[in-house]
């Protein structure tokens, strides 16, 4: 089963037939929404909002833990996620897609971990944190719709709501973040921990700040998003066509030996 979380301006996947919708609780609280539960590219699909279906929720107060645990209740085990992020590269504009590699992560006070309390301490390997295979499923999907995708990119992730500094983003470009954005963590970790297969799609919303003198909008980022949508639609559609239902990643054995 694959699931997919949509970010800012996207809440629902155009061509997706929805079968039903799943509210589902978890030991970690309430997922963002309810979980849309339908069919694409003749795939079994599950489809949140992360914002909640009419972006009720920011990024800082997102149950990052339930969203992904309610995923797992479902059955799924391989996820795609986009998100809207600032342009941090030169080489990078608004339209942009970018098939993450890296993360940086600057978020402070998220709950981060499943395993807390007396369940032991788990150290996940977070060396590569998306998965390897199904960000090559991605980029040959790419290909194939010959929707133009950045091979990689890091993502610096900030705490918000606010964004960010001038000064912060010549930081991160200098630390060699591509893009900025403010959910890709603790989502991308918690995946890990779940023993899923990750996948995240950046979307270049707008130049980060400071990039250019032009002062940046949450408007600008919905609509940018949108425009955008009829190209994430073809792609993921492609995607779902292309995943093996083998994983022959590590994914699926995170936590092997990661518990002290
Ligand atoms: N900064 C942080 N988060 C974002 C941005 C940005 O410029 N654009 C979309 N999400």
């Amino acid at each position: 089963m694959i699931g997919i979380i949509g970010g800012s301006g996207l809440y629902q996947i155009e061509g997706v037939t929805i079968k039903r919708e799943k509210r589902v609780k978890t030991p970690f609280g309430s997922p963002s929404d309810a979980y849309l539960m339908g069919e694409f590219s003749e795939r079994n699909v599950i489809f949140l909002p992360r914002h909640g279906k009419r972006h009720s929720i920011a990024p800082h107060r997102i149950n990052y833990r339930a969203n992904i645990w309610g995923f797992r209740e479902l059955g799924v085990t391989k996820i795609i996620s986009i998100g809207a992020t600032g342009g941090i590269h030169r080489a990078l504009i608004p339209g942009n897609l970018v098939v993450l590699d890296q993360v940086i992560d600057m978020t402070d006070g998220r709950k981060s971990t499943f395993w807390e309390g007396d369940t032991g301490v788990y150290h996940v390997d977070f060396t590569e944190p998306y998965c390897a295979a199904l960000r090559k499923v991605v980029l040959t999907a790419g290909k194939k719709t010959k929707i133009s995708v950045k091979k990689s990119g890091t993502y610096v992730c900030t705490n918000g709501p606010r964004l960010e500094t001038r000064a912060e983003i010549r930081f991160f470009a200098r630390a060699g973040a591509d893009v900025v954005g403010m959910t890709a963590m603790p989502e991308a970790a918690l995946a890990r921990e779940a023993e899923m297969c990750y996948a995240g799609i950046a979307v270049v919303t707008n130049f980060a700040p400071g990039v250019r003198e032009k002062k940046l909008t949450a408007t600008e980022v919905v609509e940018t998003m949108q425009k955008a949508s009829g190209r994430l639609r073809t792609l993921l559609k492609e995607t779902l066509r292309l995943v093996p239902s083998a994983r022959k990643c590590s994914c699926k054995e995170a936590l092997r030996e990661a518990k002290v």
